[in-house]
């Protein structure tokens, strides 16, 4: 048995109280469904910025009346500290996912997205803190290695950011650690790689490339790829995450104040991802017959992308279950029954 099935089957047994921030988006909603499934209580957080009721919804469709009722939604900003603290009164583990992602969302108005992602944070720690939560685990971003050149990523050599979004992030990082040695409140950051899977927003300007590409093909629509189609991504399946977030709450606190990044450990090129798309919506019925259309390198884009994930496996027991491929495989269906 893996650590996390471990770990899933304690938590059935004695369930927790949970708070996620970022419910109603694509990481919150996947965190909501897999731990009312395993009868956790869970109260979230969202003011739908860009996250969607529907996603709600959807969670509700596939847990049973009985695990729905374990669940408590606040409409709310995590900007307004106040609204924070009834959030996480009374809980045993947060996992904060809210914020404002996206690279060319935060070059078009880098003042949102401070607003969210780093006042939001700072609300969000000492209301955590305050409240004496018995462990705070964030969404850090891959971002935050920035120009530094080496592959494949280790947590301890960062770059320069390359947008406002990855400063946030990395400030999230800082005020997490100032936190551990001002406070002894010890925090666990998760840098995301490229998460993908069911609920990811195919819609907007800021879409990220899996859902936006797959809802185009879908729809027979252009599929524009930036630069010469060789930049690359270690492209994480949302269980992968899902997983990361569940097994830091529980995490020893030798395994607290640090980040961890959360991905496969591949790379994979916009050229190769446009073709496992296209094969993996090919047995859903969608047969896209199109070539992409090259653009132009876009603003604020790290060139490649891979994890190094032996320290999240080593102190997390991390154990991603899906590669791209078995995730796209499984994302497919999904966005095919729902667009
Ligand atoms: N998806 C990825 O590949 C990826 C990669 C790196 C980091 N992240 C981080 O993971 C987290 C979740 O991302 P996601 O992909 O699920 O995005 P998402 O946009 O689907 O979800 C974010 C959620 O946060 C909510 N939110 C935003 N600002 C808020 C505020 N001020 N108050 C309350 N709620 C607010 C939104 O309404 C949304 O429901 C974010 O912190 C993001 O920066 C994601």
């Amino acid at each position: 048995m893996s650590r996390y099935q471990q770990v899933l089957s304690q938590l059935s047994k004695q369930p927790k109280r949970w708070l996620v921030t970022g419910v109603a988006g694509f990481i919150g909603s996947n965190l909501l469904e897999t731990l009312l499934k395993h009868d956790q209580h869970v109260v979230g957080l969202d003011n739908f910025a860009t996250g969607h009721r529907h996603n709600l919804d959807d969670v509700k469709h596939n847990v049973s009346p009985a695990q729905w009722q374990n669940f408590r939604f606040m409409e709310g900003d995590i900007s307004n500290f106040e609204r924070c603290r009834e959030a996480v009164f009374e809980v045993d583990y947060v996992l904060h996912q809210a914020a404002l992602g996206s690279v060319p969302r935060s070059l078009d108005d880098p003042i949102k997205t401070n607003i969210a992602n780093i006042s939001g944070f700072l609300n969000m720690l000492v209301a955590s803190k305050e409240a004496k939560v018995q462990s705070f685990t964030y969404a850090a971003s891959s971002s935050t290695y920035g120009d530094h050149p080496a592959l494949p990523k280790v947590e301890a050599n960062i770059g320069n950011p390359l947008s406002p979004y990855a400063v946030t992030k990395y400030v999230n990082e800082l005020y997490a650690d100032v936190f551990a040695r001002a406070y002894q409140f010890n925090a666990i950051g998760l840098r995301y790689f490229n998460v993908f899977g069911r609920r990811q927003d195919p819609n907007g300007a800021y879409a990220a490339v899996i859902p936006k590409w797959t809802a185009a093909m879908i729809e027979g629509n252009t599929v524009d790829i930036y630069g010469d189609g060789e930049t690359s991504r270690d492209f994480c399946y949302i269980d992968n995450a899902v997983q990361a977030n569940i097994l830091a709450a529980v995490a020893a606190d030798e395994a607290k104040n640090e980040v961890y990044n959360v991905a496969v450990g591949d790379r994979t090129s916009l050229n190769q991802l446009f073709n496992a798309i296209k094969e993996n919506l090919s047995p859903c019925g969608v047969n896209y017959p199109n070539d992409a259309n090259m653009k132009d390198f876009r603003a604020g884009d790290v060139r490649h992308s891979q994890a190094d994930i032996s320290k999240a496996r080593e102190l997390l027991g991390y154990q991603p279950t899906h590669n791209i491929h078995q995730g796209l495989a499984q994302a497919m269906p999904w966005y095919v029954e729902h667009l």
